[in-house]
């Protein structure tokens, strides 16, 4: 396995899958490694729904992409503007046609979900580069709004989904999106 600097490199959003399943064992160990994740008073709040089935996997993305644009319908001058033609494209699956979507989930009213949720999905996607398997938190994929489609995934409702994130064999790795050095306000000595 990659040592973590090497993971921290190599670990690309990747848009682009083979059509090939990752074992449920594989998804088991990198799940038990997002764990390894630090949150506030080690609550460890996150939740976890697996989606390894294609076509319930299209189902969400269209489920998304439908309350998408009914909020784009009503605030046109949303940020979600610029998404509009690519969410209209009945052919345009959110989850880039990934055979696995992992929901990350955690207590809607507790105020460090967000950051305690995505510290696990750091984790879980280096997890996942360290076996050569590839990810992508998709944002775009987080609006499941239909009471039966989330009592299917498990999510009640005193859970919110922080994070949907795809996992799949890469078809290609992109090249590393531009970094900025870092902005540093201070550095007092
Ligand atoms: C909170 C968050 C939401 C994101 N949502 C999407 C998304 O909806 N669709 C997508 O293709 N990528 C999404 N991404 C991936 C980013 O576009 C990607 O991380 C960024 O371009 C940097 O590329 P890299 O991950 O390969 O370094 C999201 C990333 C984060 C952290």
């Amino acid at each position: 396995m990659d040592d973590v600097l090497n993971l921290f490199r190599k670990r690309r959003s990747i848009r682009r899958y083979l059509d090939r399943d990752v074992p449920a064992g594989v998804v088991r160990e990198i799940l038990r490694e997002s764990c390894l994740a630090p949150s506030a008073m080690n609550r460890q709040p996150w939740r976890f729904s697996v989606v390894a089935n294609r076509p319930a996997i299209r189902r969400l993305s269209d489920e998304s992409k439908k309350n998408l644009l009914a909020e784009l319908e009503a605030n046109p001058a949303s940020p979600l503007d610029r998404y509009g033609d690519l969410l209209r494209n009945p052919a345009f699956n959110v989850f880039y046609d990934a055979p696995c979507v992992v929901y990350v989930c955690g207590p809607r009213e507790m105020k460090s979900v967000q950051a305690d949720c995505a510290l696990a999905v750091s984790y879980f996607m280096l997890a996942a580069a360290a076996r050569g398997l590839g990810t992508c938190w998709v944002a775009l994929g987080a609006d499941v709004r239909d009471p039966a489609l989330l009592a299917q995934l498990g999510i009640t409702p005193e859970l919110r989904i922080v994070a949907p994130v795809t996992l799949g064999y890469p078809e290609s790795v992109p090249e590393p999106p531009a970094r900025s050095e870092p902005v540093i306000l201070g550095f007092l000595r």
